[in-house]
């Protein structure tokens, strides 16, 4: 009993090292963790200074830790007639060692001059791969927990490389967008998959895509990731399916137990995410890091909140697992495994959660009480 106990715990566990690389990196300034902090818009204010304290709590676990906060999004480009200044990107380039993203407000209609500033970051920083975690917390800590996948985003192109034309024909208005997907990007992102799934227990991939219709792109994306273990013998272990994206939503909402690691091009992939946020309890509780070779952003899958923000209603969980799961691809996991504990005994207590998961605690009170578990 202890034993199947002790396994399942293991497992559990497991199911949270996501990174291959156990260990710390080499830090840009040695013997300095140096953080950039970027809340941006609405409730990104409110739940970046709750993840940073939650890195603060974790003391002597990791270097000496600074953070700079930097400038980015909708509200500073009202002020200042830019939306992601160029000292952010060389401050993160230069000296920052890792860095959190709160949310940004992008306007649904066309702004003159604005473009989004967390699309632009994940370009300029050549951060390709988006990984969200997907994990339930089950009330008893020996339990499988009912949702445990990780979406696997490409974060470069698809329909965010943003070329979008608007002429007039005989229908009058012709709106035109275009959907790049290369091999390139295909490939380094199902490498990152495949590399995601070997470390969980169940090594399971399930490719993401739309092939029936778009055979060209969507084909493209779906046989180059289906390609790597022929290239890849390492990969031999990882079981592969593949799945158009419209019959992946309704199964995850049917069977999300089926699901261990989903990679998407981009618009699926952000779509399927805030998908299975819902089956979690609240997109205010779901994580995710903009990953590339050499620099990762931790950033809550959520945005901006409008209809809350500034009400101290907004979950902090997101954005502390965020700084979690930054630390942990940066290889620090004791500390990454320490406030994700702090988080799920907050969780599974129940009795301090904001408004989203049932609660009728603030974002200041819930980030408190996770503090005080760290
Ligand atoms: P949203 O994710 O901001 O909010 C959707 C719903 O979830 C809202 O009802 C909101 O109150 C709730 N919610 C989100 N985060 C929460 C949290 N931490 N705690 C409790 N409840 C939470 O999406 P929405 O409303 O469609 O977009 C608002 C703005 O955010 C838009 O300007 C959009 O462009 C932007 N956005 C930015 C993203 C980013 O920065 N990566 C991602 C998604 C949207
Ligand atoms: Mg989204």
């Amino acid at each position: 009993m202890m034993l199947a106990t002790a396994s399942r715990a293991a497992a559990r566990a497991a199911t949270r090292s996501l990174s291959t690389s156990a260990t710390a990196p080499a830090l840009k300034n040695p013997g300095v963790l140096k953080i950039g902090l970027i809340p941006a818009d609405g409730i990104g204010g409110e739940v970046i200074p709750a993840a940073r304290d939650a890195i603060l709590a974790l003391g002597s676990a990791l270097p000496k830790t600074e953070f700079v906060t930097l400038d980015a999004g909708f509200e500073y480009f009202t002020r200042h007639g830019e939306a992601l200044p160029d000292e952010t990107v060389h401050a993160l380039q230069q000296e920052c060692d890792g860095a959190l993203f709160g949310a940004v407000s992008s306007p649904s209609n066309k702004v003159a001059g604005y473009s989004s500033p967390i699309v632009a970051l994940r370009k300029a920083l050549d951060l390709y791969a988006n990984i969200r975690p997907v994990l339930a917390v089950p009330k008893d800590p020996n339990e499988k927990p009912s949702v445990d996948l990780v979406v696997v985003r490409e974060n470069t192109e698809c329909l965010y490389v943003k070329q979008e034309t608007l002429t007039f024909g005989p229908d009058g208005r012709e709106a035109r967008a275009t959907r790049l997907i290369t091999e390139r990007a295909s490939r380094r992102i199902g490498l990152k998959a495949f590399e995601i799934a070997l470390a969980r227990p169940r090594k399971h991939l399930t490719i993401i895509h739309k092939s029936n219709v778009l055979s060209v792109t969507d084909g493209l994306f779906r046989d180059t990731v289906k390609a790597i273990p022929s290239q890849h013998d390492k990969y031999a272990d990882v079981t592969v399916a593949h799945q158009i994206v419209d019959s992946a939503v309704y199964r995850l909402f049917r069977e999300p137990e089926i699901y261990d690691v989903m990679v998407a091009p981009n618009l699926y992939g952000d779509i399927l995410s805030d998908a299975a946020a819902a089956l979690v309890g609240s997109l205010g509780v779901v994580p995710s890091v903009n990953a590339g070779d050499t620099f990762v952003m931790g950033e809550p899958v959520h945005g901006s909140a409008p209809d809350i923000a500034g009400q101290n209603k907004a979950n902090p969980i997101a954005a502390i697992r965020s700084a979690a799961l930054m630390l942990r691809y940066m290889g620090f996991s004791d500390g990454a495994d320490r406030i994700d504990a702090a988080v799920d005994a907050v969780v599974r207590d129940g009795s301090v959660l904001t408004p989203d998961l049932g609660g009728r605690s603030g974002t200041n009170e819930v980030a408190a009480e996770i503090l005080k578990r760290i």
